[in-house]
């Protein structure tokens, strides 16, 4: 797999992938990305113009994606709509760029015989009790319950459906919330990071008391060049790290960290249709795969992250004011 297609590679995860496929394998990369409000082509910048080529395009743009996909070992699927707030608000642009998108992918990939990874989310799963002790496994059915999940869902059952009836060489994945550098300030732990490096409050929607299940970025990466590389095609791998906390936690972490009291916050309104709680269990990717995570202690990952917003704010800041008008008009 000399040569990758990475979808969504300006974004979050996408930029987190190209950067440790770039450091850790002799990969060569095309970014296909849009550069939507939460692309930054910075991102990518100082990477080697060798081994990265960025191409900005539409991945519903079929003439666009079939040209790519002909010149690729691999195609590994980020880009989508990730923000479930801005779902909410406006469910369109997540049809169109989550299913549709992924659509134009496929049969390109269909045509081409290229082997492909979709990069999928665990809240296709819906979500758990905060007091159950159960987690998410591979074989669990879909019951997503926001309109971004539900798109998700829909895209990973394109491509499932992909593989049986076409014999698509087709992995997927499903991961828990990540953290790290460049994820976009709306987020929950970068918008609250800012929010205190801005000397303004962090917003804890509703009770603060949903648990999220926390994973380093850079061992999402890893995850995912594992599956590309070991995983078998036609199965699903899910990608955690033992990282449930509770909002609350979280915050009062980062208050902690940046020398706040831990009470300088304020709940806010609470997102309609609230996921309760999410967990991982990634016992067959550590078991089939012999992947594991490197950033175990959340805490220690944290305040690099932390550390990387605070000398980061140029790459921050032009979106910050953006951001919070949006969620000003929520009441959040
Ligand atoms: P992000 O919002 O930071 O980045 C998404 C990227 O996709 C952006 O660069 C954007 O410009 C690009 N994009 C959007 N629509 C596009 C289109 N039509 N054509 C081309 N490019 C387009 O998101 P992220 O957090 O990096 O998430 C990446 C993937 O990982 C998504 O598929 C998401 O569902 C999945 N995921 C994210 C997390 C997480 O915690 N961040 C967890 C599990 C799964
Ligand atoms: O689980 C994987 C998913 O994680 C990904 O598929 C999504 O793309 C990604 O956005 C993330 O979804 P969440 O909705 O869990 O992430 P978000 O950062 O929006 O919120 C995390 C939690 O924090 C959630 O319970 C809502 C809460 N929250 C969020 C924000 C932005 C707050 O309490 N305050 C906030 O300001």
């Amino acid at each position: 797999m000399a040569r990758l297609l990475v979808t969504g590679g300006a974004g979050f995860l996408g930029v987190n992938f190209v950067r440790h496929v770039l450091a850790v394998t002799d990969h060569r990369i095309t970014v296909l990305d849009k550069l939507t409000y939460s692309g930054n082509r910075v991102s990518l910048e100082g990477l080697p113009e060798s081994r990265l080529t960025f191409v900005e395009g539409d991945i519903v743009d079929a003439l666009l994606v079939d040209a790519l996909v002909q010149d690729a070992d691999a195609v590994v699927h980020f880009a989508a709509e990730t923000h479930n707030d801005h779902a909410l608000a406006e469910p369109a642009p997540f049809v169109r760029a989550n299913l549709v998108g992924t659509f134009t992918l496929l049969e390109a990939v269909r045509a081409h015989g290229v082997r492909f990874h979709q990069v999928s989310t665990d809240e296709v799963y819906g979500d758990l009790a905060l007091d159950s002790p159960d987690r998410f496994h591979e074989g669990d059915a879909f019951s997503p319950s926001s309109p971004y999940s539900a798109t998700k869902a829909g895209a990973d059952l394109l491509v499932h459906a992909w593989v049986r009836s076409y014999g698509l060489r087709a992995t997927v994945s499903h991961c828990s919330n990540s953290y790290g550098p460049y994820q976009h300030v709306e987020k929950f732990i970068p918008r609250q990071i800012t929010q205190v490096l801005r000397g303004d409050r962090p917003r804890v929607y509703g009770s603060g008391e949903q648990v999220r299940d926390w994973i380093h970025a850079e061992d999402h990466s890893s995850a995912v060049l594992a599956i590309l590389e070991r995983g078998t095609p036609g199965e699903t791998y899910l990608i955690g790290a033992n990282g449930e906390r509770s909002n609350l936690e979280v915050v009062k972490l980062i208050l902690e960290l940046m020398g706040q009291p831990q009470d300088a916050f304020d709940h806010v309104a609470d997102r309609p249709g609230h996921d309760a709680r999410y967990a991982i269990d990634s016992t067959k990717l550590r078991t089939e795969l012999g992947w594991e995570p490197v950033h175990r202690d959340f805490e220690a990952g944290l305040a690099a992250t932390i550390a990387w917003y605070r000398e980061n704010e140029d790459w921050w800041a032009p979106a910050k004011d953006a951001t919070e008008a949006f969620y000003a008009a929520r009441g959040q």
